[in-house]
């Protein structure tokens, strides 16, 4: 975020918090609790948005450098993300053109792929290079059996990337103008990977990043944990365009009124930045790192299961005991507030929805990011593109 929009967003925060107000809707929604128990809708979200939507699937910080690649199933389909040569990332179907094994595994450096079956090797570029007893494939030229290539745009730190051959997208259009401008000031491709780690929970995707579009649970839920340190029912709300972002604030928030505005150039570490990279990408700044939650249906139950990579990313990369440290105690806290508290009622919530007790569910005026997640994944589904 931009300086100048920093103290915007900061002056509404403070303005929120002198009211004992926050970012507000007209009217609650209604939400049909079908959209998290249907079949048929999960299958329309599975193809539309995780198949040929296009989707933020990893960082630039997890491929630094020429020859470092990372593999994800997380959509169903098998995908490899690999910096060429030229410093290009490029995605492909991690399928091998000759009898469809994967030719490569987990995440690493490279100067190739070569397949475990019968050894075909690609180029970083998805080129078949060679291939033992080439006599056996006469008449079949190299050239045709490169790695299937994904439409594929690494911005400002992030790699975009549609699973459907053939389908393009442009990050220009996806996130548009301001929102471009807006996660470029983060400068997260200078960031650096510090851990991954891999949960899969019983909850349909949508309840899991319902879990992060609101504040008002903060001072019940986690009363222990974050209230502490953060503000409850004390947030922006704005979408733009598929973007849904949601700043809260910390309790530090108030020292900024002690000084002129023309000294606030530490706006950041009195916010947290939620950023919904439609549709199921939490894109959150913290202080001083960044967390991203890549949410999934499930491939074995898309309707009550999801699956989900969380990875947590620093300025600089961390070599001393004392950074290691820091940086192990904010992981944890995040993990055992989400995971402890969070994800337990999540899943409590998707067995409500299969109690009949009721067909629908309200987000009030007050969790106005509720709205727009949902009013979005509704409208995409029933436009079905
Ligand atoms: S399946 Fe890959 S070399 Fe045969
Ligand atoms: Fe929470």
């Amino acid at each position: 975020m931009q300086q100048a929009q920093q103290i915007a967003q900061a002056k509404r925060l403070l303005h929120y918090l002198d009211t004992r107000t926050t970012a507000t809707e007209p009217e609650p929604y209604h939400q049909p609790t079908a959209e998290y128990t249907c079949p048929d809708h999960a299958g329309k979200e599975q193809r539309l948005l995780f198949r040929e939507g296009p989707l933020c699937i990893g960082a630039s910080a997890q491929i630094r450098n020429p020859g470092d690649y990372f593999t994800d199933d997380m959509t169903g389909v098998p995908i490899l993300v690999a910096r060429g040569r030229d410093g290009i990332a490029r995605a492909f179907l991690n399928v091998c053109r000759h009898r469809g094994a994967k030719v490569a595994d987990g995440c690493g450096s490279s100067r190739s792929f070569v397949c475990p079956y019968h050894a075909w090797n690609y180029g970083l570029d998805g080129a078949l290079v060679g291939r033992p007893e080439e006599y056996g494939f006469e008449g079949l030229d190299r050239e045709h059996y490169g790695l299937t290539e994904l439409w594929c745009e690494e911005r400002d730190g992030n790699i975009w990337v549609c699973p459907t051959p053939g389908k393009t997208y442009s990050v220009d259009n996806i996130l548009g103008v301001e929102m471009n401008a807006e996660m470029a000031a983060y400068q997260f491709g200078d960031y650096h990977h510090y851990e991954t780690k891999h949960l899969t929970r019983q909850m349909n995707w949508k309840v899991c990043v319902d879990t992060f579009l609101e504040s008002y649970h903060f001072p019940v839920l986690h009363r222990n944990s974050i209230a502490p340190i953060i503000h409850g029912n004390l947030n922006t709300a704005d979408q733009i365009g598929s973007t849904v972002r949601m700043l809260g604030a910390r309790r530090t928030l108030a020292d900024l009124q002690n000084r002129p505005e023309s000294e606030w150039d530490d706006v950041l570490r009195h916010l947290v930045g939620v950023y919904i990279l439609f549709p199921n990408v939490v894109w959150t700044w913290q202080l001083d790192h960044i967390e991203i939650w890549h949410i999934y249906p499930s491939q074995a139950d898309p309707v009550n299961q999801c699956t989900m990579r969380i990875s947590f990313y620093t300025p600089e990369p961390a070599v001393t005991e004392k950074a290691k440290g820091h940086w192990d105690r904010n992981f944890a806290l995040l993990m055992k507030t989400v995971e402890e508290e969070d994800f337990e009622l999540s899943e409590q919530i998707q067995q409500g929805f299969h109690s009949g007790a009721q067909n629908e569910i309200v987000f009030g005026r007050n969790e106005p990011c509720l709205h727009y997640f949902h009013r979005t994944v509704t409208e995409r589904v029933a436009a079905g593109v």
